[in-house]
């Protein structure tokens, strides 16, 4: 009976989550079609909607197996959302014209001490990742830009890793590149007994992902995942999510690398990212306009540089493992506990 419930509302949440995040594509221009878009094939179409609703119904299974998916499944800030939403259409605006402008550098000053590639407007956003008001905005975006499938796939990562996780007790999970704290709240909220740190080098960020989903058992750690303030081997966990296609090459493979040193032998690594070209190639042109239309200046060379053979060729790592979620690629792979005998 509870469950009938549960899926008569995870049905009916997902449907207006679906509609809304449509209405808004088209209302915003988001899915922009000119004669600069290449545009997908029947057959892509088609498997593009196929992925999006196993995502779903695979994310519905794995909330069944949960203790309370009530709990996990309705915990979008919807009062955030409903508050922020003047602010997002009114910024929608902004962020049009600045699109049209093909303009990126619009970051505040403050941001001199901060990488080259990370002073700029991804995703045309308004203060980059330089303001509350904009992360504000950012998971809402999101939802928008994913059809309301962004927290699906990021609980298809978490599942991918508790799947693979002997016991939880005293766990410490590293969340590199938190962003608002959305998938480090997922872990906490999936397994209290874990302890959560999240990092992010928006200072901003940090603080909006404290006020909405801070708990006195989770931390937040200001610091670049290219440099992680951690000493080797300190956690059990280290995930990332959504965070190396917005890396240049370099800064891409040291962050994996510093998620490596911290990780202890036995422990476990989860990078959930956009597919890349090897993992849908007929999806080709649409992870091409992506790069264009959402200003993500360093995601073709992510897209053409898989993932895999980098993990694979780490000694400290074994059982490399992925899977995708709709138009997310998760891996796992677990640090060996004696690199001679890999
Ligand atoms: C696309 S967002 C992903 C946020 C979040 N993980 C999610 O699931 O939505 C990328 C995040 O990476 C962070 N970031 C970018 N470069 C970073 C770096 N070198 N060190 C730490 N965080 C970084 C940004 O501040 C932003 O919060």
């Amino acid at each position: 009976m509870r469950w009938a419930l549960f899926k008569v509302l995870d049905g009916l949440e997902q449907s207006a989550a679906f509609v809304v995040a449509f209405t808004l594509q088209r209302a915003i221009g988001l899915s922009r079609h000119d004669a600069a878009t290449p545009t997908l094939d029947d057959e892509a179409r088609k498997a593009l909607r196929d992925a999006y609703v196993r995502c779903l119904l695979a994310d519905t299974a794995w909330l069944k197996t949960q203790h309370s998916p009530f709990k996990h499944r309705f915990s979008r800030p919807y009062a955030q959302w409903l508050k922020g939403f003047p602010d997002f259409l009114w910024d929608a605006r902004r962020v049009a014209q600045r699109r049209s402008r093909g303009d990126f550098q619009q970051t505040p000053p403050r941001a001199a001490n901060y990488p080259a590639y990370y002073r700029r407007t991804f995703h045309w956003q308004s203060d980059g990742y330089f303001t509350e008001r904009s992360a504000a905005r950012y998971d809402f975006g999101v939802e928008v830009l994913f059809l309301g499938a962004a927290d699906a796939m990021r609980r298809q990562a978490l599942a991918r890793v508790l799947e693979r996780q002997e016991s939880n007790v005293g766990v410490q999970w590293l969340d590199v590149a938190c962003g608002t704290g959305r998938f480090a709240s997922m872990v906490r909220r999936a397994r209290p007994d874990i302890n959560v740190t999240g990092l992010d080098l928006s200072a901003a960020y940090l603080r909006f992902a404290r006020r909405i989903y801070g708990h006195p058992s989770m931390r937040w750690k200001h610091g670049d995942a290219c440099a992680l303030p951690y000493a080797d081997g300190s956690f059990d966990v280290v995930s990332s999510i959504y965070l190396l296609h917005e890396l240049p090459r370099r800064a891409r493979f040291k962050a994996l690398a510093e998620m490596l040193r911290v990780l202890r032998p036995g422990g476990l690594l989860l990078v959930a990212d956009s597919l890349q070209d090897s993992d849908a190639p007929r999806l080709a042109p649409l992870l091409r306009a992506f790069s264009r239309d959402f200003h993500e200046p360093f995601y073709r060379d992510y897209c053409q540089t898989p993932l895999e053979p980098w993990l694979q060729a780490q000694v400290t790592l074994e059982a490399v493992e992925s899977h995708t979620a709709f138009v997310t690629k998760i891996v796992t792979a677990r640090r060996t506990t004696n690199p001679a005998q890999k």
